[in-house]
């Protein structure tokens, strides 16, 4: 008998520049899924100064991805999907569309900072290809603690 293969099934996504009334769904996303979640005004400064796009699966509003495009790189600043949407490859599909905006001669690489307590979060880059280069000791302190900030990149080259 021919052996049958599962063939993995990509979730389709839309990702939109944010508009100033999506804003309010974005912190919701973020209250649930950070200890320090951003408020409007903060994700207003992104969308104005670097970029924010909002993540859509069937028509509804799953999540953000914000990032800054520099010199040599595109920084991914912060992103996020609700809870109740995770683990079922939407975050994989929005770090493949980030790949395909680098190039070998100018943005070849994707960089994020990562708290060193945010395991998952380090497992779902290293899933994708990205690989930890440097640590910035003591980067975060709030409410006198602090957390290291684990440098991880993918490059293109
Ligand atoms: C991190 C995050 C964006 C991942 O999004 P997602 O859509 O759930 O991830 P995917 O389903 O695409 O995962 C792809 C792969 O990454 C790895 N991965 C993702 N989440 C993981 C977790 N919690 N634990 C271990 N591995 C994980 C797995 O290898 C996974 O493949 P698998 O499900 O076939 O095993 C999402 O969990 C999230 O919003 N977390 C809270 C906010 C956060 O930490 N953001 C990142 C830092 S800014």
């Amino acid at each position: 008998m021919q052996k049958t293969t599962a063939l993995a099934v990509i979730p389709s996504i839309q990702l939109k520049f944010a508009v100033p009334y999506m804003l309010e769904d974005l912190c919701i996303i973020d209250d649930k899924c950070f200890q320090f979640p951003w408020t409007i005004k903060e994700f207003d400064i992104i969308r104005k100064r670097d970029a924010l796009k909002v993540i859509f699966h069937k028509d509804y509003l799953v999540g953000y991805i914000a990032y800054a495009l520099l010199s040599d790189n595109i920084e991914i600043l912060k992103m996020a999907i609700h809870p109740e949407c995770q683990r079922r490859g939407l975050g994989k599909v929005v770090l493949n569309e980030m790949k395909g905006k680098l190039d070998i001669q100018k943005r070849y690489k994707l960089e994020t900072l990562l708290r060193e307590r945010n395991v998952e979060a380090q497992l779902f880059f290293k899933d994708s290809g990205f690989v930890w280069t440097d640590t910035l000791e003591g980067y975060y302190h709030e409410d006198d603690m602090t957390e290291d900030a684990y440098i991880m990149e993918y490059n293109y080259r």
